[in-house]
């Protein structure tokens, strides 16, 4: 059957089939040529869209402007302090404001509730640029800079070490399912992400031929990785206060040499990004004066080597955000 995602929400990839996925993925690899190639594609000239943040950002809001303006969007950005959503506007009422202004609304926020609400009451596409639970489009760049270096998806082991119940560890779990990867979340069992959500990811993973695994141990989980992925240890949210138990769950499972060592001889270094792995940044200044760590959740050896393909998954975000706003609003 052929895909059709017109006037579909983007809110997390649980929603979308693997073949929707693979169309997704597909056309941002197509995007990716005309951008290069100089290649014109103004094909959404005349349509307008919004931006809503409620916590911060570079790449996701770069990214949906870059992607707007290059399809002939017009674009507004809201900064976290700028719109009266939540303090004296309800999401229900701001949906239904902006629903008829906006041709797609785009949310970053915290529960995936509010974006679920957004989506329920705007009468337009709702794309996720990040919850608490979920970054879907975080993963079509992940997925396109995976496929750009191996050349397929399939049979993959994916490994992530860090929180894996946060929004990130969630979001790689089923994208992994979803896409043929053998996925591992390597972390401390209080880290592990919720047992309802790795039922259904281990289910999607049956029918599409892979693996979901949680482990503590650092050598099974770096043994033989194709792809070692981490993020941050604290995410934006999270109370300071966590800091101190976060560090000391956490440190054992540091992305260092010796992990990317045990790894399969031509395994990349992935994440997100914001990354510490350095003190050239306030919280990262910080938490070495406080505890003593100068590097986080990577060592900066891993993260400027040559397995680091950082870099390459932010340059996705445009291409792959540029694919979710045309397919749904085309
Ligand atoms: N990876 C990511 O979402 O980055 P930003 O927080 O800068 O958008
Ligand atoms: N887990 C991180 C991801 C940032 C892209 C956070 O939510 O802050």
């Amino acid at each position: 059957m052929p895909v059709n995602l017109r006037g579909k929400n983007f809110l997390k990839l649980l929603d979308f089939s693997s073949q929707e996925i693979r169309y997704l993925l597909d056309l941002s690899r197509e995007f990716k040529n005309m951008k290069r190639n100089g290649v014109p594609h103004r094909w959404l000239e005349g349509k307008n869209i919004v931006l809503l943040f409620e916590k911060t950002s570079t790449r996701t809001r770069c990214a949906f402007e870059v992607a707007g303006m290059d399809l002939g969007l017009g674009v507004t950005y809201l900064d976290p302090g700028s719109s009266q959503m939540g303090k004296k506007e309800s999401i229900r009422d701001t949906a239904r404001v902006l629903g008829r202004m906006y041709d797609g609304i785009e949310y970053r926020g915290f529960s995936q509730d509010l974006v679920q609400e957004l989506a329920d009451y705007a009468g337009v596409p709702v794309w996720n640029g990040l919850t608490d639970q979920f970054h879907p489009t975080q993963m079509l760049a992940d997925l396109l800079t995976i496929e750009e270096k191996f050349g397929r998806l399939k049979g993959l082991n994916f490994t992530y070490f860090g929180d894996a119940r946060n929004n990130m560890g969630n979001s790689l779990m089923v994208a992994c399912a979803k896409m043929g990867l053998n996925f591992t979340a390597c972390a401390p069992k209080e880290l592990f992400p919720a047992e309802d959500l790795v039922q259904t990811a281990r289910d999607i993973a049956k029918e599409n031929g892979c693996t979901v695994t949680l482990t503590e141990d650092i050598t099974q989980g770096a043994s033989g990785a194709d792809i070692i992925y981490t993020d941050i240890w604290v995410s934006m949210g999270e109370p300071d206060s966590v800091w101190e138990t976060r560090i000391k769950l956490l440190s054992p499972y540091q992305v260092n040499s010796r992990i990317m060592d045990m790894a399969a001889p031509d395994a990349v270094f992935m994440h997100c990004l914001p990354s510490f792995h350095d003190t050239n940044t306030t919280i990262g200044a910080e938490i070495a004066e406080k505890f003593g760590i100068p590097e986080m959740e990577v060592t900066d050896e891993v993260f400027e080597s040559k397995r680091s393909v950082v870099f390459d998954e932010a340059e996705n975000r445009m291409h792959t955000i540029k694919a979710v706003i045309y397919a749904t609003l085309c």
